[in-house]
């Protein structure tokens, strides 16, 4: 069942029915200030950190859920209704949301009366705007009294829903005709205030909750509102909110528009204050002077506009399946530069307030936005490295705000180091630009610790080649890149941390994900030495990757697939002698990327057990049998119950690995079917199992143990969003950034006949056509450039600003 469909020639998600499954939302920023928006206008904004700077409140766990938001009350008569049908609930006569890029589209209608609010964010600038379009479409004349509203958040999320013996007295504003503004602890420390206001005339105001919504109200039928109108009151600690009233009168077939803004503003120390304990107001009235002028909210949608087309342009392919195209063309580039973004931070499933950035999770996005943004990735990439220690380990974890490794993490999680190594080569092969290689980055954000950033990979690279346990395999520490594998932890006691608690780090426990992980990025590590005449050094890694790869073939190898791991006893854990956990995903999938065992045969095998014994129809789950009890000696991957998460869930983050895998052995045909699986886009029709987003992936499907098989969970903020699209855009479509430039490798079911993409690389435009005449799955039999036949599939960098044509015969 769908809740919508796809406007592609828009790009936009238009949902037709206000009750999905759950609330389906969109990102609105791109720079410093954020909203996230879900299709009832629930949501909320913060400025660059949602939890040390939320300017409105959202409660997470509430009943109804997606309670707080951007709400816009209409009282017509007996009849009080929200054009985003939430919080009142009143059944619309028509309703709409559309997603786009960076904007949402709210539209409903009751009795005639037809209410548009259009959300953006205005690049370069920092509030939420929205423009509300009242038309009457009745044959009558319409009276009615309409409400924008917010609530607003104390600023510190975490402290905001704890600490209220002080929060409940803190609360201040000040008012002007149209204008609320929240300054809570400005007057102390704080040099930011916000500002909520509207263009309209207005009534009259609230900016005490317990006025508008009244101590045992409901949002759903606001006490000032059922009551006729704001009560102009100031709050005075408490919930401080920004309510105003504003009269529409509207003939039939007439309509009004008004802007409604919340900003975030900031003043210098010495200009704080305009009069004794009066906000200086001045950088506020800027802002919205700004939106008065007429045209200036169309000219912002123009501009985002603008930015989207430019960012999407360097990446576009037309296969003349519209599902794949409308991933790899929109959605799931839209998706990786919102990683991009929020990392982990904020999302329905991330508070916000938890996890930073974390190491792998940055290294592992850029894979997926380097192509759109390759300046801020180099900028990314430095900071990333800034939190390594000088032994190549790394902070697991770090804050945006400060830039700084967060410390009740640590380290330990032994696959970070050679995430680094993924994320700069691969910037490497996007841009040629090898001089990041110089930069001076500090270790453990020490300046004096500061080295070139190709230090910063060696040390990684020697991370994990000096931390190998008996088996010749890295050892895994608190945990590789599945989290909840905790062979070294042993937690007893419920809240601690799966991965902290316990000595974390042992002397035999390893991993052979690590490995396969070693063997891939190691080689990309000596690739770039041998390419510096650092020979030497490139032939001694090159040898101890070897080594590796030999372990992996031996201790690692289990007879029909790679095994996952050596526990603290040295026990195997995901082999055959396992009663549960007998073979798990990822090791599959990093081997066989790494080419381990490709001549031999292993590779084939692993990849064919995947597909025996993990393939479900809603995608490859993570692990099988499920564990069915928690297991000391394996941590939290079995406290989860059978099914979700990484106890056997469908994790869609590795499914590309599948895809990747699949590739590297040339079988078109099932990497497709594996891609297809997961892509939102192919399972929109079943939304009502799915539930989450189908324009956009999750963390994690429940898998077939699971009672709720084929439910999505934790949308948006996912390292699939990276990884599915680097599995659709080079393994499969085959346009791929090579150090020695563009290399055209594709991978394709044989029944398709060919596809056209155009790509944007090092400043050059390349405009690809690949032609599948004999129905090859993989194999590239001729390549033209500019209609002059090629050696080989690599094409040389092309001077920037040229475009050329490239002709490709497959066979
Ligand atoms: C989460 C984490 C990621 C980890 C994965 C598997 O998605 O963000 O770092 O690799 O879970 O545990
Ligand atoms: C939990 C989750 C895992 C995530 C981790 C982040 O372990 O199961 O997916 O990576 O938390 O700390």
């Amino acid at each position: 069942m769908k809740y919508g469909y796809f406007d592609d020639e828009r790009r936009e998600y238009v949902i037709t029915a206000p009750r999905t499954p759950l609330p389906w939302i969109n990102y609105l920023g791109s720079e410093d200030f954020f909203t996230l928006i879900s299709n009832t206008a629930g949501g909320y904004s913060f400025y660059r950190d949602a939890r040390l700077r939320r300017l409105t409140r959202y409660r997470y766990n509430n009943s109804p859920t997606d309670s707080e938001g951007f709400r816009l009350y209409i009282r017509d008569g007996d009849t009080l209704w929200n054009p985003g049908w939430q919080p009142v609930k009143t059944e619309l006569d028509a309703y709409e949301c559309r997603h786009g890029l960076g904007y949402t589209v709210i539209t409903g209608e009751k009795n005639g009366l037809r209410a548009t609010q259009e959300f953006l964010v205005p690049p370069g600038d920092n509030c939420l705007l929205c423009r509300v379009t009242l038309e009457n479409v009745s044959a009558g004349k319409k009276t009615a009294e309409v409400y924008p509203y917010v609530e607003f958040c104390l600023w510190d999320a975490m402290d905001d829903s704890s600490n209220f013996q002080r929060n409940f007295s803190i609360g201040e504003v000040e008012t002007e005709p149209g204008v609320i503004y929240h300054k809570t602890e400005y007057r102390e420390r704080r040099d930011h205030y916000a500002v909520f206001w509207t263009d309209a005339e207005v009534k009259a105001f609230d900016t005490a909750r317990d006025a508008f919504i009244g101590v045992y109200g409901s949002p759903a039928a606001p006490e000032a509102v059922m009551n006729g109108g704001c009560t102009g009151s100031i709050a005075h600690g408490w919930a401080p909110v920004g309510a105003v009233q504003i009269g529409a009168d509207l003939s039939s077939g007439e309509t009004m528009s008004f802007l409604v803004g919340l900003g975030y503003i900031e003043n210098r120390p010495e200009e704080k204050f305009s009069a004794p304990g009066v906000i200086n107001k001045a950088p506020a009235r800027a802002m919205m002077d700004r939106y008065r002028a007429p045209g200036a909210f169309d000219a912002a949608l123009t501009a985002l506009g603008q930015r989207w087309e430019a960012l999407l342009s360097g990446y576009r392919a037309d296969t003349g399946a519209e599902k794949l195209d409308r991933m790899v063309n929109i959605w799931n580039q839209y998706q990786c530069m919102v990683t991009f973004n929020m990392s982990r931070s904020a999302s329905y499933f991330e508070s916000g307030m938890g996890r930073g950035m974390g190491f792998r999770d940055s290294c592992q996005d850029l894979l997926g936005f380097v192509h759109m943004i390759p300046e801020r990735a180099r900028e990314r990439i430095l900071d990333i490295a800034a939190t390594q220690f000088p032994d190549g380990s790394a902070y697991h974890q770090y804050q945006p705000l400060t830039k700084k490794g967060n410390l009740a993490v640590g380290s330990g999680f032994n696959d970070d180091p050679l995430w680094l190594i993924a994320g700069t080569d691969a910037y490497l092969r996007e841009t040629g630009d090898w001089s990041i290689l110089d930069e001076s980055v500090p270790f453990d954000n020490d300046e004096s610790l500061a080295r070139p950033l190709l230090e910063h990979l060696r040390r990684s690279f020697n991370y994990t080649r000096t931390h190998m346990g008996p088996h010749g395999l890295p050892l895994i520490g608190r945990a590789d890149w599945n989290d909840c594998l905790n062979l070294n932890c042993f937690s007893s006691q419920p809240g601690e941390s799966f991965q902290t608690t316990g000595p974390s780090e042992g002397p035999v426990a390893e991993s052979v994900f690590i490995a396969g992980m070693f063997v891939k990025y190691g080689r990309a590590y000596t690739d770039i030495c041998r390419r510096l005449g650092l020979t030497e050094e490139a032939d001694a890694g090159d040898a101890a990757i070897a080594a590796a790869e030999a372990a992996v073939l031996s201790a690692g190898w289990d007879g029909e697939w790679f095994r996952r791991a050596y526990d603290a006893f040295g026990n195997v854990v995901g082999g055959k002698e396992c009663e549960e956990g007998q073979i798990f995903i990822e090791p599959q999938g990093m081997c066989v990327m790494a080419g381990i065992g490709k001549e031999t045969g292993q590779a084939a095998r692993a990849l064919d057990s995947v597909k025996e014994r993990l393939d479900t129809k809603y995608g490859i789950v993570l692990l099988q049998p499920a564990y069915t009890g928690y297991r000391l000696e394996l941590g939290e991957i079995t406290s989860y119950p059978p099914g979700y998460k990484e106890n056997a869930g469908i994790f869609c983050h590795n499914n590309p690995w599948i895809v990747c895998a699949e590739a590297e052995l040339g079988r078109g045909d099932r990497a497709f079917e594996v891609y297809r699986r997961t892509a939102p886009a192919y399972i929109e029709d079943i939304s009502e199992i799915h539930r989450t987003e189908p324009y956009v992936y999750s963390q994690m499907i429940a898998g077939k143990d699971a009672p709720t098989f084929g439910e999505g969970k934790n949308s948006w903020l996912t390292g699939t969003a990276a990884w599915t699209f680097l599995s659709v855009s080079q393994a499969i479509l085959g346009v791929k950034p090579t150090l020695d430039g563009l290399m055209i490798d594709p991978c394709i079911p044989g029944r398709v006949k060919g596809y056209t993409v155009t790509r944007r690389f090092r400043g050059a435009v390349y405009h690809i056509r690949v032609d599948n005449p004999q129905g090859a799955e993989h194999g590239v039999k001729e390549l033209y450039l500019d209609g002059k036949l090629l050696q080989g599939n690599v094409i040389p960098a092309q001077s920037p600003g040229t475009e050329v044509s490239v002709r490709v015969i497959m066979g």
